[in-house]
């Protein structure tokens, strides 16, 4: 994606701890990190029907601007490419 663009790579919450607060926390630090290195753009993939984690990014101002195709073994799977452009002002 580019030297404008911080990757996410994987946020993962134990089950037991999701829905306090965690995902937003760690996206809020890749927030700041993104900005302190004055990135454009935060992207992540997320595979196409982890609706959850999809529904989660959105909440957090995640968009879909591409998808990516990958093989688990013979099976095709698709990624969607989802991404965050910065402001200055990303208040989650
Ligand atoms: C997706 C994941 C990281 C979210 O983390 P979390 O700690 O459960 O989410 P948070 O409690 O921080 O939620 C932050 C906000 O998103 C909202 N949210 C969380 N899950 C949501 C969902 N499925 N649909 C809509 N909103 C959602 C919350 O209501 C909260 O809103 P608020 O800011 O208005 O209070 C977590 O569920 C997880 O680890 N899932 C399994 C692993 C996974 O699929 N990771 C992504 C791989 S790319």
């Amino acid at each position: 994606m580019g030297d404008e663009s911080l990757e996410i790579e994987r946020i993962y919450i134990k089950s037991k701890f999701q829905k306090h607060g965690l995902g937003k926390y760690l996206l809020k630090k890749a927030l700041e990190i993104a900005m302190e290195r004055e990135k454009k753009k935060i992207w992540l993939g997320v595979w196409e029907n982890n609706e959850n984690a999809i529904a989660f990014y959105m909440k957090m101002g995640f968009v879909q601007t591409k998808s990516h195709s990958f093989y688990m073994g013979d099976e095709e799977q698709i990624d969607f490419i989802m991404t965050k452009t910065l402001n200055g002002i990303n208040v989650l």
